[in-house]
């Protein structure tokens, strides 16, 4: 699928089917988050994938019951990936802690890898990281930064909306309204 066709239509799937995620697809997943830019290239990120309902069950609790994805990690979807990142393997710069963007980018681009396979995902951060953490054994040393579910979408979900142009590209100086 040509990439831009990808970005358009990647959605935040939190309906699955029940059938299970091809090995091979899913290494190719995984395939495109090893290869992405990072801090220094020192790749702080790390991947958990959970197909066992129970860690799944747990993984769930630790999200709020109003969190709207909190089925697909729970139930719906046949697998879950958990997405850490060791802080002390990325840099910081201004107080920004880069360990989030480097993981965020390696998530990123599974999630369009995932896309272009017939795959859905749905970014998670609203949960409860003690939790988590003890749900898949995560040594201390690691933030959980996120966690997906992974399978095939039920259906397309509709189009969120999106800012203007005008409202986040400037020219020149901030505030003033690019032309094209
Ligand atoms: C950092 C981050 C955290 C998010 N956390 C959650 C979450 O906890 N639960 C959820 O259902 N969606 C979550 N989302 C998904 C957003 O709600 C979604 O990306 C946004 O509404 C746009 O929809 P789209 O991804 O379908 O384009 C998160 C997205 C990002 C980038």
């Amino acid at each position: 699928m040509e990439l831009f066709k990808v970005l358009e239509e990647r959605r935040s799937v939190r309906k699955y089917k029940e059938d299970p995620v091809p090995g091979e697809k899913l290494m190719k997943l995984l395939e495109a988050a090893r290869i992405s830019p990072s801090w220094s290239n020192l790749q702080c990120w790390r991947f958990i994938v959970v197909s066992d309902p129970e860690i799944k069950k747990k993984l769930a609790s630790s999200m709020p019951d109003n969190n709207p994805a909190k089925k697909a990690v729970g139930e719906r979807a046949p697998l879950v990936l958990v997405l850490c990142a060791d802080p002390t393997e990325s840099g910081d710069q201004d107080n920004k802690d880069y360990y989030l963007l480097d993981a965020g980018l390696a998530m990123q681009q599974l999630m369009l890898a995932a896309h272009e396979e017939g795959l859905g995902t749905c970014w998670v951060a609203w949960f409860d990281e003690k939790t988590a953490r003890e749900a898949c054994k995560v040594p201390e040393q690691y933030r959980i930064v996120a966690l997906s579910p992974l399978g095939y979408p039920e259906k397309q979900p509709s189009t969120r909306p999106r800012k203007s142009m005008d409202d986040i590209v400037f020219s020149e100086k901030w505030g003033n309204p690019i032309k094209f």
